[in-house]
């Protein structure tokens, strides 16, 4: 069925949000779409904890967030991109906090700023640890505003149509009516968030199973990077908890790693502690793990702060862990690494921009070379900020080019409802094992091909048998997840060095002149 807007945003994290509400604002006569595949607030934006690096004070300085952000980046930022995006956060966080977030403040009145790994400096404007959950309410909020905003809750984006390099717009199924539309729009914005469901442990919620990125893959764009998954070190690890992150922020804050015995260990690892690079920090608990055979570490704030400090700057953590029988202001908290953030993504200029006409990638999905072979910590809703306020410059300043170009509806094969549900779910389980065991933090060559083996099976059992089920969002999914495993680990086996969050231990060298890894189709 025919679905027409005049602007298209996949995806209701902080980039799609903000595009939206800037598009609208100076362009009442237009038509905004977004549309989410679950509940609105379903997205890695409401569970980010830590916060928003911004220079903010005196002591503090751009050339020292830049040097920070291209030391993490380990060779493989884009410089110029750096400066242009992180001198332009403090005007971007005004804007943030005159829409009603209201950041953590001192009792004098300054905001709060934290500190976490890799940053030289306090610079992480935060709201206590539910920073994602605030800035999301609110943008919510805002957006609610404006009568030139539609919202489509349970709509997962199929394919994007695309001819010759220029797109068209997107097929998309409606969950609640079983629908496949065929949404044209004068642009289509891809503000999907990461991939983290790729892994078995990941910090990310279901929702992120790197839609976009297979979208835009399948539509000929340009992908780069995608081998620098990034680690967190420190995710709950408990057989109830799914993916519940605990903030970088406590270490900032003092907390200290240690085995099961109670020894401290990051000594050993960096002269930073448990401040050292995420990276670091993650291979670091990786190799205690594989030397004990635990299937832990401890996080200790308990002995480092008072209850009312823990309970005040950590109230979600301090819930959440509760709710597991964790009382963290009176004992260390059981973690491990899992897959948080994809550095990598559809390659993009600062303002969306892509190869493929009329498609604009923000947020997560993209690579901007903000984030080089490493993201540093608070990075990344900064960048959906910035992306976003220059996208919707460039659509503005482009609108009056632009057309809704019709296409093609849905054709349905042989969709038929499949008993064979159970297919679907094994090979998602399947795929995350995969990426689990063989394309983790410490990687090998062998390790790498035989991913891609297994990942080339899936993928062939999902292009045969894909048009034989119903079209349903874990299906949707899963081809989108098994494309996306499969550039990570092309890219992988291509890069002959360790960089940043790449560690390969037949590749132990880091070679004197960076290159980034760009895959286009097919792979
Ligand atoms: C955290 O709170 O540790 C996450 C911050 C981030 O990933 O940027």
């Amino acid at each position: 069925m025919n679905y027409k807007t005049d602007f298209l945003i996949v995806g209701a994290g902080i980039s799609g949000l903000t595009l939206a509400i800037k598009l609208a604002e100076k362009l009442p006569n237009e038509n905004i779409l977004i549309i989410t595949k679950e509940e609105i607030r379903e997205c890695n934006t409401y569970y980010a904890q830590g916060g928003m690096a911004c220079v903010w004070n005196e002591e503090d300085s751009f050339e020292k967030h830049i040097q920070d952000t291209l030391t993490a980046g380990d060779g493989l930022c884009d410089e110029e991109i750096v400066r242009k995006m992180l001198t332009n956060v403090p005007e971007r966080m005004k804007e943030l906090i005159n829409w009603g977030v209201n950041f953590t403040k001192n009792d004098d009145g300054s905001y709060d700023l934290g500190r976490e790994g890799g940053h030289s400096e306090r610079r992480v404007l935060h709201v206590n640890d539910l920073t994602g959950r605030y800035v999301e309410e609110a943008l919510i909020k805002k957006v609610q505003t404006y009568r030139n905003i539609e919202i489509k809750e349970n709509w997962c984006g199929i394919n994007l149509y695309s001819r010759d390099l220029k797109c068209y717009g997107l097929y998309t199924l409606d969950q609640n009516s079983d629908i496949i539309y065929n949404i044209s729009a004068k642009a289509t914005i891809l503000a999907t968030g990461g991939a983290g469901k790729i892994y078995l442990y990941t910090t990310n919620p279901d929702v992120a199973s790197g839609d976009g990125i297979a979208m835009a893959y399948r539509a000929n764009a340009k992908i780069a990077n995608m081998e620098f998954f990034q680690f967190h070190p420190t995710c709950l690890y408990h057989p109830y908890a799914k993916s519940l992150l605990i903030t970088e922020a406590m270490r900032g804050e003092g907390a200290i790693l240690k085995d099961i015995q109670g020894k401290k260990f990051m000594e050993k690892y960096h002269p930073m502690k448990e401040l050292a690079p995420r990276d670091i920090v993650s291979r670091a608990i990786d190799a205690e793990l594989k030397k004990s055979g635990d299937d832990y570490v401890l996080l200790d704030i308990a002995s480092q702060r008072e209850n009312h400090f823990i309970k005040e700057h950590f109230p979600g953590v301090y819930e959440k862990c509760l709710g597991f029988n964790i009382d963290i202001t009176q004992q260390p908290i059981p973690v491990v690494p899992a897959a948080h953030y994809c550095c990598g993504g559809v390659v993009a200029n600062i303002d969306g921009s892509t190869q493929v006409k009329n498609l604009y990638v923000i947020g997560e999905s993209s690579c901007t070379g903000l984030h080089g072979a490493n993201r540093l910590a608070s990075n990344s809703l900064i960048e959906g900020l910035v992306c976003a306020h220059n996208c919707a410059q460039k659509i503005i300043s482009e609108k009056d080019a632009m057309k809704i170009l019709e296409f093609k509806p849905w054709e349905p094969g042989n969709a038929i409802p499949s008993t064979e549900a159970v297919v679907i779910t094994q090979n998602w389980e399947e795929v995350r094992r995969i990426m689990q065991n063989y394309v983790g933090i410490v990687r090998t060559d062998r390790r790498l091909q035989r991913a891609k083996k297994r990942i080339n099976l899936i993928l062939d059992e999902i292009d045969r048998y894909y048009w034989d089920f119903k079209i349903e969002k874990d299906l949707i999914e899963l081809r989108n997840l098994a494309t996306v495993a499969k550039i990570i680990i092309v890219s992988a086996i291509s890069r002959k060095e360790s960089r940043g969050i790449h560690y390969n231990i037949d590749h132990l060298k880091t070679a004197k002149i960076a290159r980034p890894t760009v895959i286009e189709r097919p792979w």
